[in-house]
């Protein structure tokens, strides 16, 4: 049996969810966090024939209940090999100058406060792991190209970027591997939240390409998590093969 121990954030949907699925088929211990309880406790009944789960409610945003759930680990799951820094969301798909600020602060505590909160709690553990740990950030193609309706989602997703980059020079004599991986479309959950519960919206974005899946991102989670000890991934850009960059934006007069 495998003993090490993978700790997941935003583990109730999406990539998280099958991440989980992915590092428990190869005998990871799962420490899986979120805030929907109901969805962990399920996900734990699904997996804990296989692997050790622990589940623990948790909302990233708030460094008092980070603490509290490392904190709280059982002894079996303290010793964490990798933490996949995956909670996050995109809201106010309309421009800026429509845009709530409220939903803004929320993509920043959430994508960044709430990243940083994780990373810096689980740190001196990773570091004691050392060779072979890893910390997997889960930024997005959104955090190096720009597009209409992205705002603070982008930047957000820009600091993910340039945060791993940033730590992997304060780790490189630690053993912690850093990778940021910046999926493009892929269908989860993050559409249906990104526009506030619309279902057809979300369908819609999906119904007519071929997006990345849940599972898809997941495989590149694990692999970059069990490469040999001497190989960091530092950037891994993913999108589908129907997927590229749009041109530039341009207004005109009308004619
Ligand atoms: N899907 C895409 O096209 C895409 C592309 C690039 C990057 N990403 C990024 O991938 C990551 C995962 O998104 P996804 O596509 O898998 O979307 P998803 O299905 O909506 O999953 C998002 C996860 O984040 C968790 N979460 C949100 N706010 C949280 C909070 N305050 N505290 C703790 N957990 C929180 C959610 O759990 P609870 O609601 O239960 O807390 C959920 O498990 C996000 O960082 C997202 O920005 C997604």
């Amino acid at each position: 049996m495998n003993s090490k121990v993978v700790f997941i954030t935003g583990a109730t949907s999406g990539f998280g969810r099958a991440t989980a699925r992915r590092f428990a088929e190869a005998g990871w211990s799962l420490v899986l966090t979120g805030r929907r309880f109901e969805r962990l406790q399920e996900l734990k009944e699904e997996l804990q024939a296989k692997v050790p789960v622990h589940i623990a409610s948790l909302d990233v945003r708030s460094i008092d209940a980070v603490k509290e759930v490392v904190a709280q680990l059982p002894e079996d799951f303290r010793q964490v090999t990798c933490l996949v820094n995956n909670a996050g969301l995109a809201l106010a798909p309309e421009p800026a100058q429509k845009a709530d600020l409220n939903d803004w602060h929320t993509m920043i505590d959430t994508n960044i406060t709430g990243l940083v909160n994780v990373t810096h709690t689980l740190l001196p553990t990773l570091i004691e792991t050392g060779k072979g740990a890893s910390i997997v950030n889960i930024g997005s193609v959104a955090g190096s190209w720009p597009y209409s309706g992205s705002h603070v989602y982008g930047a957000s997703k820009a600091f993910v970027e340039q945060f791993s980059y940033n730590l992997r020079c304060d780790l490189v004599a630690t053993g912690v591997r850093v990778t940021d991986i910046a999926p493009g479309l892929a269908e989860t959950e993050f559409t249906l939240v990104r526009n506030k519960g619309d279902q057809a919206a979300s369908d819609a974005l999906y119904r007519t390409t071929t997006p990345l899946t849940a599972e898809d991102i997941a495989e590149q989670i694990f692999y970059v998590a069990t490469l040999p000890a001497h190989i960091n991934i530092n950037r891994l850009e993913i999108m589908p093969s129907r997927q590229a960059w749009a041109g530039f934006a341009v207004d005109r007069d009308k004619e």
